[in-house]
């Protein structure tokens, strides 16, 4: 039998040994360099120069090309052709403009699915994708990845040497745009031979999957298929859900650390290679290719309709998710950048309000504060033609004005400049803000089986996960949304949102942490599955009770319209969706209690202290994350560690000697910019959509 390890260290320690470059390709004085993409291929060819001329004109520093270009680069099987791309790369070189190319890996021509129909993707209903979107090859099928190969080693050939190109996206936001996984026999094949290579044996499959319930036994690997839900009669088995959720995410690693390892022939180190990924998408796990790219990049449109916090946060966007994924991609291996954001107007949500003025340079500068080396904005021109009409770009529908996101983008090169000329490489991170640095533990593989397996309707995971974020950002904490590869004793406080599935290793490493002086969080769900997903033979939660100084009675959860009562100290939170009722050692303090429901007295979240350091532990999940803002600032105080007070939505960060403010509330909002600061950027009182950036 195989011990149970956790997935994302065992997968990245397996992947192509690739060191960490220098950031020679990101030096620091550059702070963030702002971009654009540009589709040639879609343009009249007498207008490129016209164009690539505006592009430098508005300040933008580099070009992103070639991403769905297939049918151009290879108009027949075996015919390459380059030379258009070769005379875009050369107009951005003599521009001084950088250049980023992209496989085109995500829009296979006809020629190639008239074929070989086998490639393309296979959705639950068992249908056949057909041509005339993207995303609807399978990147398991052998022949698909043949084809890639020939395609990839010919633009790594003509431009993995060439000293005008800086860096390469993979593919586009790996995905079949939410109708994955594939359910192709490629795939079906492919996740046997991953099963059996992680079980062995049948048996040991039959029973890390449970399938003693209801005679599910298999009697050989042949006899598996990907769990799909349209074809089960009642509910899925959780544990089979699981690992195809974890194949198919090793999958997609695996596909683009076979496209990396290609164009490193050509490019070696000389070149950055990275991929989008979407911020928010979780089926494809970006920490698997940590160590295969120079640069983590992601894409982001805040703006889409959906309501986010706060009265303008329609037209703001969520602060907390901006942030908090600028927190996540910038520790998978250090250096991050945005491959996409929002020029403006969108065309996809259900409804594509107006971004709020101003807020698209604010997003640019919010991104700076989360350390991005880079944005990129999707796109240049707004397209006149196909999927994406009335989608903003840089410039509008006639080709050369800009639109009001093309000047702020245009805005934030000059003010960028700005900066450059302050940059000062001594700067040093200011003592109080790295005194308050927290770390959240944070993994797919939690959010993956909470959502298989809510339990409540009422229940959100990363609006869970987000109270906490958005709690320690009020303080002013800088956040490090890590893994468990990383050591936890860096940081002098811990937060594990809704950590559903542990090992004994894990505890014993948090036990650790607390006993050396650090302050761990843990909050309701946490620990009460083992890692393949199944519940403990115990009371519930089990290898974290001692940890907690509690045992958890049990769990609660209310059906609309019924919401239920916490008190702590005066004050009184609501909550719908998950409440646990606590029953507390002696030497347990209890923080907050229920005030009504058949259980009101009885505790709900409690802290211990343990060797040098304190536990804390909230077994209840409120509606508006005002008792988790207090119950996190008073783990601070406890601990004596000296914090801001900022509204939520108010973000202030420190980088490369720079503090950043922005502003997605909806009311103006004062930065504290010291007297004697020099204030570079926008003024302290910070208007809504607004900014400031100064230096000590
Ligand atoms: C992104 C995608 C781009 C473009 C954009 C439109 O998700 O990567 O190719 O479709 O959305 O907003
Ligand atoms: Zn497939």
């Amino acid at each position: 039998m195989k011990p149970a390890i956790a997935f994302g260290i065992v997968a990245a320690a397996a992947s192509a040994a690739f060191s960490q470059t220098s950031p020679a390709h990101f030096p620091a004085p550059d702070l963030m360099r702002v971009g654009v993409y540009y589709y040639p291929e879609a343009w009249p060819s007498n207008q490129w120069a016209r164009d690539i001329a505006n592009i430098k004109k508005l300040g933008l520093e580099f070009v992103h090309m070639g991403e769905f270009a297939w049918a151009f680069m290879e108009p027949e099987e075996g015919r390459f052709d380059f030379d258009w791309l070769e005379r875009c790369v050369q107009l951005c070189a003599e521009h001084g403009l950088k250049v980023i190319l992209c496989t085109p890996s995500p829009t296979p021509p006809i020629w190639l699915t008239q074929k070989h129909p086998e490639v393309l993707m296979v959705d639950a209903k068992g249908r056949r994708m057909q041509h005339g979107a993207r995303q609807h090859a399978c990147w398991s099928v052998p022949t698909y990845r043949d084809y890639v190969r020939k395609t990839v080693n010919e633009l790594g050939r003509r431009f993995g040497n060439d000293t005008r190109v800086w860096g390469w996206q993979l593919d586009n936001e790996l995905s079949h745009y939410g109708k994955e996984p594939c359910y192709c026999d490629s795939c079906q094949a492919k996740f046997r031979a991953w099963l059996k290579s992680k079980y062995g044996t049948i048996e040991n499959l039959n029973r890390d999957w449970g399938t003693a319930f209801w005679s599910q036994r298999y009697q050989s690997f042949d006899q598996i298929r990907l769990p799909n839900r349209e074809e089960l009669a009642a509910q899925i088995n959780e544990h089979a859900l699981l690992d195809a959720q974890r194949w198919f995410a090793e999958e997609a690693a695996d596909y683009l650390r076979f496209q990396a390892s290609i164009l490193r022939q050509y490019c070696g180190n000389r070149q950055w290679i990275t991929h989008n990924f979407m911020h928010a998408f979780d089926r494809v796990y970006p920490v698997l290719n940590a160590a295969d790219f120079e640069i983590m990049t992601w894409t982001i449109y805040p703006v889409h309709g959906q309501l986010n916090e706060g009265p303008l946060g329609f037209r703001l966007g969520s602060a907390a998710a901006f942030s908090f994924a600028c927190d996540f991609f910038r520790n998978i291996n250090g250096v991050h950048g945005i491959m996409e954001l929002q020029p403006g107007q969108v065309n996809w949500g259900e409804v594509n309000p107006q971004p709020y003025p101003g807020a698209v340079r604010m997003w640019l500068w919010r991104a700076f504060g989360g350390g991005a080396k880079f944005v990129c904005t999707y796109r240049y021109r707004q397209p006149l033609f196909g999927a994406e009409q009335f989608h903003y770009g840089i410039v509008g529908t006639d080709g050369v004005t800009p639109s009001t996101g093309g000047e702020q983008f245009a805005q934030v090169t000059r003010e960028m400049r700005l900066l450059r000329q302050n940059f000062n490489p001594d700067a040093k991170e200011p003592a109080a803000y790295a005194a308050r640095r927290t770390a959240i533990l944070y993994n797919f593989e939690n959010r993956w089986d909470i959502d298989n397996h809510k339990q409540t309707v009422r229940w959100d995971t990363m609006g869970h996960i987000f109270k906490y974020y958005r709690a320690l950002k009020r303080l002013g904490c800088p956040v490090e949304v890590i893994t468990e590869a990383k050591p936890l004793d860096k940081y002098p406080v811990l937060v594990a949102p809704a950590y559903q599935l542990v090992d004994e290793n894990l505890v014993q490493r948090w036990r650790d942490y607390v006993e050396k002086g650090g302050h761990l969080v843990l909050t309701c769900r946490t620990g009460i599955k083992d890692r393949r997903g199944h519940l403990w033979e115990g009371p519930w939660a089990m290898p974290i009770l001692e940890l907690i100084g509690a045992k958890i009675k049990f769990y609660d959860t209310l059906p609309a319209p019924h919401s239920g009562k916490i008190k702590a100290g005066d004050a009184t939170y609501t909550w719908v969706s998950w409440a646990e009722v606590l029953d507390p050692a002696i030497s347990t303090a209890v923080l907050a209690e229920h005030a009504d429901q058949y259980y009101a007295g009885q505790p709900a979240a409690v802290t211990r202290k343990l060797g040098k350091g304190t536990v804390t532990y909230v077994g209840v999940d409120s509606v508006e994350g005002e008792l988790e803002a207090r119950l996190v600032r008073g783990v601070f105080e406890r601990a004596g560690i000296a914090v801001e007070d900022f509204p939520d939505g108010f973000i202030v960060d420190w980088r490369d000697g720079f503090w950043v403010a922005t502003n997605f509330t909806d009311k103006p909002q004062r930065a504290p910019v010291p007297p004697g600061a020099k204030l570079l950027i926008g003024t302290a009182e910070v208007p809504i959509a607004g900014v400031a950036v100064w230096m000590e």
